[in-house]
């Protein structure tokens, strides 16, 4: 904890330090069977996935984001995707405002994946696959959104120029393109200071 604070880490990656030796002691103290112990861990992988190769764990686009976003759809129908979308509730919420539009959700975690698709029933608009964001086509998208990790934005801005229609748009939460002048960039008014880096095909070089 000493360290953490040392290296200026964040309060709360201080508070874990500080917890998490009297926590591993009380929990030996405990004596769970050791299924208990493989069940957390299955249950982890199921949501988690392949953090260690993706980078990108698993937190949520907050709802004044979600507001932010809607406002950048194009006012005729359109198909968004969301790459890596969670448990959906992004979706989910554009698919209440915007009916007219098609949403597609891409998820690799095998749990997540599920309770995305489970709670996508009853709307007409979603759709919830089981699959990498690398694999996705992205050519049927007017606007492609993803909230990962400063790790797979170069791969993915390679990917979005080869792939995305003309006059398509690539919208990333809170992790920029390095290098690459986004066309615009929207301030959410919320406690995190989030940012909307809105990026269009073809956006100049660096
Ligand atoms: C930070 S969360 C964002 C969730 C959602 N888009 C939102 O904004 O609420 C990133 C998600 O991307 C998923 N993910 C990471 N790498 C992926 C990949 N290669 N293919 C599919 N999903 C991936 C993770 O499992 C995680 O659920």
């Amino acid at each position: 904890m000493l360290v953490a604070w040392g290296l200026r880490a964040p309060v709360w990656w201080r508070i874990i330090h500080l917890i998490f030796m009297p926590l591993v002691v009380l929990a030996r103290g405990l004596e769970f069977p050791a299924g208990f112990w493989l069940g957390g861990f299955i249950f982890l992988l199921l949501v988690f996935w392949r953090t260690d190769t993706s980078r990108v764990p698993l937190y949520l686009t907050n709802r004044q984001s979600c507001r932010a976003l809607l406002t950048l759809l194009p006012a005729k129908a359109c198909r968004v995707v969301d790459l890596g979308c969670g448990d959906g509730g992004l979706l989910r919420f554009l698919a209440r405002a915007r009916p007219d539009c098609l949403f597609v959700g891409v998820e690799h975690a095998p749990l997540t994946w599920a309770w995305a698709r489970l709670r996508a029933f009853g709307f007409h608009n979603i759709r919830v696959r089981r699959e990498s964001i690398w694999t996705h086509s992205l050519a049927a998208y007017d606007l492609v959104y993803v909230f990962l990790s400063p790790v797979p934005m170069g791969r993915l801005w390679a990917k979005a120029r080869e792939e995305m229609a003309p006059d398509a748009c690539l919208v990333s939460n809170s992790f920029p393109v390095s290098g690459q002048e986004p066309l615009s960039v929207i301030d959410v008014d919320d406690r995190r200071r989030t940012r909307l880096f809105v990026y269009a095909k073809h956006s100049s070089e660096p």
